[in-house]
């Protein structure tokens, strides 16, 4: 508090005292730490500021607040606003949260003004709307992020659009896939979690303020004006679900689980494709770490981390969904519970997106150890049948033919399109000499020319779409 003020003119500024005069004694040390929320929540400090000016801004135009109080507070907030970019804020656990300690602030600073700003607010209004913008511009971070790791991902998949390597169901080798191919199924997964964040982000940017503290307010505010000044979608248009949702924390969070779930499937491969088992690929050293007692060790942690990293953000929504499923209407303190959780999720998310797009360029393909894994598992039998189905079976037939020739090349230990022909129209008259060319991996590749299929002619074409959409 400064010495300049009267303990009567800012009751905010000391919470050792009691929260008003209805209160005989000062709130109990642990539970002052148990309830605020300032360490945490200062992080809105941005938001809180830019919301408190949209609202002086209206309740001016309105005829609530003169010009001179106007003029006060925006050079009070200007003022803290360069105090907590300096790292010179004193932030107070005495203040409970980021609204209380600005407002305390701005009180110090300007004086009658400043508690004039909370006329017709509610910090419930006030917390939720604080949330919502500082959420919407999170996620229009992460949405950039999303594009970049597609970029990085639809680059690779070019390079490689004629690498050959086994696509496997089951885990089981089971037909040859161009490993651009492999790359654009991940780009197709980020590209829905763009538009479910997208889409979330209507909701988010949604107006609570108005709502006060629970039933709206008895002063003649325009909540269309300031949702237009915060550049919103529109108001929420009943006060006690304004306060109380917090849907739209939980569908971003949703999301964001969805897209690290994505990350960590990817993960799983790469740390897969770089075992010595696989050898598929490389990883860059520097995303990778040693062992303290194996010196031949090279783990890719960065991967394994962020698949561990996925168990924590799934934890978060349902840390979420629950905080929300037991609370009657209106606001609860419950509801202090939702920052951490989503600060935490759009922290490891942001992070994890920037390190995918990073490591994603710095993959050493090994395409021959690919195209040997490919060759091992009969992986063009079906391409076989296809071929027989031309020649004029029926496919269920001509899948029992070639099952019987996989079974005679297993026997010799020999792939399907090293038996002599001879050998195979033992099978069936009809083959031809031409069947090798349907036999070969590259043949079968180039045979699923077909939208949304593996040939590298579609290929090529997908990353040409993701390029434009992406652009
Ligand atoms: N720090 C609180 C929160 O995060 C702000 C709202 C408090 N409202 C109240 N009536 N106690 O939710």
């Amino acid at each position: 508090m400064s010495s300049s003020s009267k303990p009567a003119d800012n009751q905010l500024a000391n919470k050792a005292q009691a929260w008003s005069a209805l209160f005989s004694e000062p709130m109990s040390e642990l539970v002052k730490r148990y309830t605020s929320s300032v360490f945490f929540d200062k992080r809105l400090w941005a938001a809180d500021i830019q919301g408190s000016l949209a609202h002086a801004e209206m309740l001016t135009a309105q005829g609530i607040l003169n010009s001179e109080d106007h003029a006060a507070i925006q050079r009070g907030m200007a003022q803290i606003k360069g105090e907590i970019e300096a790292g010179a804020f004193e932030w107070k656990l005495d203040l409970e949260d980021v609204h209380l300690n600005i407002e305390a602030r701005l009180t110090e600073l300007v004086g009658i003004p400043a508690k004039r700003l909370h006329t017709g607010r509610s910090r419930n209004d006030q917390v939720a709307t604080d949330v919502r913008l500082w959420l919407r511009s999170e996620i229009d971070e992460i949405s950039a992020l999303l594009s970049a790791l597609q970029l990085a991902l639809v680059e690779v998949a070019e390079k490689n659009a004629e690498v050959i390597l086994p696509g496997f169901t089951h885990l089981q080798v089971a037909q040859p896939v161009s490993f651009g191919h492999h790359l654009l199924a991940y780009v197709e997964m980020f590209a829905r979690d763009a538009e479910r964040l997208a889409d979330a982000r209507r909701r988010v940017n949604r107006l609570p303020l108005g709502a006060a503290a629970l039933a709206g307010t008895s002063y003649p505010l325009d909540r269309e004006r300031v949702a237009r000044t915060l550049g919103m979608e529109g108001v929420c248009q009943n006060s006690l679900d304004a306060v109380s949702d917090r849907d739209f924390a939980i569908e971003f969070t949703a999301a964001a689980s969805l897209v690290m779930v994505h990350i960590s499937r990817l993960s799983e491969e790469l740390i897969l494709w770089m075992s010595q088992s696989f050898g598929f690929i490389d990883l860059a050293d520097r995303f990778c770490t040693g062992s303290s007692i194996m010196p031949q060790k090279k783990n890719p942690d960065v991967p394994e981390l962020a698949r561990g990293k996925t168990g924590r953000v799934v934890g978060h929504l349902m840390g979420l969904i629950t905080l929300m499923k037991g609370q009657p209407l209106a606001y609860n303190k419950d509801n202090q519970e939702d920052k951490e959780p989503l600060f935490d999720t759009v922290d490891t998310l942001k992070d994890t997106l920037r390190i995918f797009a990073e490591m994603s360029g710095g993959i050493t393909v090994k395409p021959e150890a690919m195209e040997r894994a490919a060759l091992k598992g009969y992986a063009t039998a079906t391409d076989l049948a296809d071929y027989l189905v031309k020649k004029g079976l029926a496919f269920r037939d001509a899948h029992e033919i070639v099952a019987h020739a996989v079974k005679t090349a297993i026997g010799t230990g020999v792939d399907l399109s090293q038996l002599p022909l001879a050998e195979l129209q033992k099978f069936d008259s009809r083959i031809g000499e031409d069947v090798f060319e349907v036999l070969s991996l590259r043949g079968s590749l180039n045979a699923r020319n077909i939208l949304g299929g593996t040939a590298p002619a579609q290929v090529r074409a997908q990353v040409a779409r993701h390029r434009a959409r992406l652009a």
